[in-house]
């Protein structure tokens, strides 16, 4: 994970990479430091924790320059600590590099660098990249790079600069997102696209392997030969106002009130009624989609989660079997796959690197691949053969919210595209599911509107250790969304269960005054779920309830119930994780908990 930043310019560059940082904390936030040349020095200021205590570092002895790079840092090679931190550089204190990702054969090139007498002092891996553009650099710092790199196994986003050359930075990505940024005098190189905003919208995404070389005159673009390239600018359309907070206490919660236009962004061009689904950017033909005998659905965390109800959707509406997986799974499980196969794969960032790896597996076999993702230009947008953008909007928090609805409203649109091309559903059908998609901003809005509720609720029974979700059908692949959240950001244990197993062994924990949280949306599956929870109150559960407007009788069986507006059954999801969002959020909040940055968490996991 970790994020970087770069900057050169005619500004100083300390408070630009801080702000740049502040952006990108969400991707680690163990330590983090900066690495500026002031005249012809280098100077590295780094620190375990927050990026606030970095800042402070700096107040005290600030850093004068205008070129420098920046890290914020998610540990995995070595404990959070100061001297883990990034920036590292060589013995002589002339190279600077910060980095995001793993290098594979770093024990290798530690023993190999190690006999040619460099000496280490953090445990991270990538200690040995300062040393080996050292050892490679012969008067040209992006050709000690391009050498570096090729001894270099696994996945980086570097960003070096050197004293040698001190108006040079030079960056190369493999396999770890990395923008280049070209503002007016000024150039930046970032992780994420927020990191850069407030200076410019002028990008460069870069693909693996492709260099930049950035000096106070201008930006190249090289390829791992040394070769100059050319690439077009990428303009983004948001601006510097989605990144920030906008008066909410946590990105979380502005992120959850944004669900309505992120909903109905997604939906915009795609679905109105009347007219054929059109997707954009899915060049997929009915016979190509005859072919079609299996899909799999791959994706990790939330994004599995929306998978899952891809997956009751799908074979509901197009009836296509579809398996869902989880990526660390499914690259290493040798499915069957063949040119019979499609594979969804769903991914917020676009950069998870099981996803990314379970796509190329499944590209390797045959099959065909469209993407789900947030973030245009993503690793998996460029890589799937199809790519089905949600227009969540920049998603800051670490835990997912609305980029988690607007998945699921891409699994409906790829469902009712599905359906309507194998004339599984009647076109009467796809009109009833597409009006009541319609409504979905408005019926969200006033789900919302049962905040103080759910308020109250965490505020009485936030002190517990353990909470069940339980569900059948599309509610159970919600509660294990709700269980996710709840878990993440709030540390208090809890467990999503279908409804109907509870009682093959965890009924054993349910004892007096325990949390269960019931959805019952489907209609079909109603009174069993009363059933299910009369089960749990029999036992001592404190039950709280999520039904469709009109089901009150389900308050007799219940001790408190809240409703949603009544939708197309197979619609439900996305208005029943709202209040569980909202229920989470409450609770990690009187827990006192950092809800946007939970502990040991970050938001993009570009390492396996
Ligand atoms: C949880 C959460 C994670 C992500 C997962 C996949 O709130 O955000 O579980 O869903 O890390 O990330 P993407 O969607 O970026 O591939």
């Amino acid at each position: 994970m970790c994020g970087i930043v770069g900057y050169v310019g005619k500004k100083e560059a300390s408070p630009v990479l801080i702000h740049g940082l502040s952006r990108l904390e969400y991707r680690g936030y163990d330590s983090a430091g900066v690495a500026i040349i002031e005249d012809n020095i280098l100077k590295v200021t780094k620190c375990k924790g927050r990026l606030a205590n970095l800042e402070a570092k700096l107040e005290q002895n600030p850093i004068h320059g205008s070129v420098g790079i920046g890290h914020t840092r998610w540990a995995t090679h070595g404990e959070p600590s100061d001297l883990n931190s990034h920036p590292h550089s060589n013995e002589d204190e002339t190279i600077s590099v910060v980095h995001n990702g793993i290098i594979e054969n770093y024990i290798q090139l530690r023993e190999w660098l190690t006999a040619k007498g460099y000496k280490f002092n953090s445990e991270t891996d990538t200690e040995v990249i300062p040393h080996l553009v050292d050892y490679y650099y012969k008067g040209n710092l992006e050709e000690a790079v391009i050498k570096a790199i090729s001894k270099m196994d696994g996945s980086y986003a570097i960003g070096v600069v050197s004293t040698h050359e001190p108006g040079k930075l030079v960056a190369v990505r493999k396999d770890s997102p990395l923008i280049a940024g070209i503002g007016e005098g000024e150039f930046f190189i970032a992780s994420d696209i927020p990191a850069i905003l407030n200076y410019t919208r002028d990008v460069y995404l870069l693909n693996d392997k492709e260099f930049v070389v950035i000096t106070k005159d201008g930006i190249k673009l090289l390829s791992e030969e040394g070769d100059e390239i050319k690439k077009d600018i990428f303009h983004v359309t948001w601006n510097a106002d989605a990144a920030e907070k906008g008066g909410y206490e946590h990105f979380m919660l502005k992120e959850i009130h944004e669900q309505p236009k992120a909903i109905r962004d997604t939906m915009t061009s795609r679905i109105a009624l009347g007219k054929p689904i059109t997707l954009d950017k899915i060049t997929l033909t009915k016979d190509q989609l005859e072919n079609i005998n299996k899909i799999y659905i791959v994706a990790c965390g939330t994004a599995y989660h929306a998978g899952i109800v891809g997956k009751y959707v799908i074979e509901k509406l197009a009836r296509i079997p579809v398996e869902v997986d989880i990526a660390s799974e499914f690259r290493y499980r040798n499915p069957i796959i063949d040119n019979k196969t499609l594979m969804i794969v769903i991914s917020q960032s676009g950069e998870t690197a099981d996803t990314l790896a379970a796509l190329r597996e499944a590209k390797k076999s045959g099959a065909r691949v469209i993407a789900v993702t947030n973030v245009v230009g993503s690793s998996v947008s460029r890589e799937a053969h199809d790519v089905l953008y949600t227009w969540a909007g920049p998603e800051i928090a670490v835990a997912s919210t609305k980029a988690y609805t607007t998945q699921l409203i891409a699994m409906y649109i790829i469902a009712l595209y599905f359906a309507q091309y194998k004339e599984t559903l009647s076109s009467e059908q796809i009109e009833e599911i597409k009006e009541a998609m319609l409504k979905l901003p408005e019926q969200t809005e006033e789900v919302l509107k049962h905040k103080e509720v759910l308020q109250k609720f965490a505020s009485k029974n936030y002190m517990h250790r353990d909470m069940f979700f339980l569900g059948r059908g599309l509610d159970y692949a919600v509660a294990m969304e709700g269980s996710l959240k709840l878990k993440e950001i709030s540390y208090i244990h809890s467990e999503a269960y279908a409804a109907g197993e509870l009682k093959h062994g965890t009924i054993a924990l349910i004892e007096n005054g325990t949390v269960v949280i019931a959805l019952a949306t489907q209609e079909e599956l109603f009174e069993k779920m009363v059933s299910n929870i009369k089960e749990v109150k029999t036992r001592g559960a404190n039950v709280l309830a999520f039904a469709f407007e009109g089901n009150e009788t389900i308050e007799k069986t219940v001790d408190s119930a809240l409703y949603i507006p009544k939708t197309e059954e197979v619609l439900a999801p996305v208005l029943s994780v709202v209040p569980l969002q909202l229920l989470s959020y409450y609770m990690a909040v009187q827990k006192g908990c950092d809800v946007d940055k939970p502990r040991n968490l970050a938001k993009s996991v570009t390492v396996e």
